[in-house]
């Protein structure tokens, strides 16, 4: 299975509709459009893809167009054209300036697959590499949010677009994976970051009180409203408020939040006028949303205002590179916090702690953390005394996914410095040593690449190539 997001401009509906099945079958997330304005829509309005793969001869907006648009938006994304036969030297032209490749049509999906495979690939290591140098991690850096895989490198990239946006936002993600801290961030780092940030676990309201903590309610109401009171959205006037578990809202409710996601306006329980509210929602949810608009549970027309910009944070199984550094980020914490001697996890607990799935995701590993340090005695805390709910033997048993030599490879603990110097040594390989390719691919100068390749002490298989070309 293929990992990344493709987008898809093809006005051709039979062509457009056989490339995306030909992603998707790879496992790639894909998605389609007809136009050149529909693709320059998406690409601004938050949507990251990895990879866009675009027809060049379109009406009005062309393909050449749209890669300017891609590059305009200063991201690394890669684009692939696909052209007919004649347009080449255009397809050339293109290549200078910033496509990763094209096709010729008519091409056999195998050709297209391949071209798709190595642009990802490339943009991922371009991304690692800028991540690792620091200027991806500064630009997206969220105090106290840990994490600097693939995945959640493209969570934090969304969340710093959309702190300068209004949008309302979906944050969608499994019990423990981090929505609330994603959503503080979103606030904190916004316009409104001097206003109230509200949070309400919609779940937990009794039903007949959900519209009245929400929107207030006034004197005489119902039994025992004895006097005005004020909802929460007034109560995150010019701030944030967070809808959890947005999915548990009555159909009553879920009136009333469309209402003001049309309008800006509330009415109290009981109240005959409308109150304008100044609040930015933020909604999330552990469930698909999707499949109660289906059954009926959520409204659509809701699901549609909420759902302007996602961001989905993907399960900890799905991103095991992170753990090492959530490991060590919880330990410090949790040392500082009752004050214990150094403590460390021997390379047995750092192997459970990869292999295990964490239902529970991160903070399941932060309580596993705690318990286990408040219970240590010595300063290397051994796999036996990790309180995990089944023996650590049993973990490839049960994984879904037994133990592959992937995986087995990542368990191996790596520096940062370790990392970097790896994604160097890749890709030097793979370009058969040449320095200037390399630092272009890399996106570093050729004497940042020059210098980290003695600082590392690197010597690729191939003789690394001395004469720069530029
Ligand atoms: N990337 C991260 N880096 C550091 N800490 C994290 C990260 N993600 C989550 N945490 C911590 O894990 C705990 C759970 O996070 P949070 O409450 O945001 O999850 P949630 O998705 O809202 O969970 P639930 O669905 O149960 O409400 C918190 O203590 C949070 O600070
Ligand atoms: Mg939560």
């Amino acid at each position: 299975m293929e990992d990344g997001k493709i987008l898809v401009v093809e006005d051709q509906d039979a062509m457009r509709e056989s490339l995306v099945i030909a992603f998707k079958d790879e496992g790639y997330q894909v998605e389609g459009v007809a136009s050149g304005e529909e693709a320059i829509q998406r690409l601004n309005s938050n949507n990251v893809y990895d990879l866009v793969v675009t027809d060049l001869k379109m009406k009005k907006v062309d393909g050449l167009e749209v890669l300017k648009a891609v590059k305009n938006a200063n991201s690394s994304t890669e684009v692939v054209l696909i052209t007919a036969y004649g347009t080449i030297s255009t397809a050339v032209q293109a290549i200078r300036d910033g496509a990763y490749d094209y096709v010729t049509k008519p091409f056999r999906h195998q050709e297209i697959l391949k071209a798709a495979k190595k642009a990802i690939e490339k943009k991922m290591l371009k991304d690692r590499v800028r991540y690792l140098e620091g200027e991806i991690r500064d630009k997206y850096k969220f105090e106290g949010i840990v994490g600097n895989s693939n995945a959640m490198l493209e969570v934090l990239k969304i969340t710093s677009h959309v702190c300068r946006t209004e949008s309302t936002v979906l944050v969608t993600g499994e019990s423990g994976t981090g929505k609330e801290l994603i959503a503080r961030a979103v606030h904190y780092n916004s316009p409104r970051k001097d206003g109230p940030f509200v949070v309400i676990n919609c779940g937990a309201l009794p039903e007949n009180l959900q519209e009245s903590e929400l929107f207030g309610h006034v004197k005489g109401a119902f039994t025992g409203a004895i006097r005005d009171k004020m909802g929460l959205f007034q109560q995150a006037q010019k701030g944030t408020i967070l809808l959890d578990e947005i999915g548990e809202t009555l159909p009553s409710t879920q009136v009333k939040l469309l209402r003001f996601l049309q309008d800006g306006e509330i009415r109290p329980v009981g109240g005959n006028k409308s109150i304008f509210v100044d609040t930015r929602i933020i909604a999330a949810t552990n469930e698909n949303l999707e499949k109660a608009v289906e059954s009926g549970k959520f409204r659509k027309d809701l699901f549609y205002r909420i759902n302007v910009i996602r961001i989905h944070i993907p399960p900890l199984r799905e991103r095991r590179e992170d753990i090492p550094l959530l490991v060590e980020y919880f330990l410090e914490k949790i040392l500082e916090k009752f004050k214990k001697g150094k403590r460390v996890f021997s390379e047995e607990a750092m192997y459970a702690f990869m292999n295990y799935d964490w239902p529970g995701n991160i903070r399941e590993l932060q309580n596993m953390i705690e318990r286990a340090v408040a219970l240590s005695k010595s300063e290397i805390i051994n796999v036996d005394e990790l309180p995990f709910p089944v023996p650590v033997e049993e973990f490839a048993a049960l994984s879904r996914n037994p133990l592959d030599d992937e995986r087995k490879k990542s368990f191996i603990v790596t520096t940062l410095a370790e990392q970097e110097k790896n994604a160097i040594i890749e890709a030097l390989n793979k370009y058969g040593g040449n320095q200037t390719k390399v630092s272009q691919v890399l996106g570093i100068s050729t004497t940042t690449l020059w210098r980290k390749i003695k600082k590392y002490r690197i010597k690729s298989q191939h003789e690394i190539s001395d004469n720069v070309d530029n």
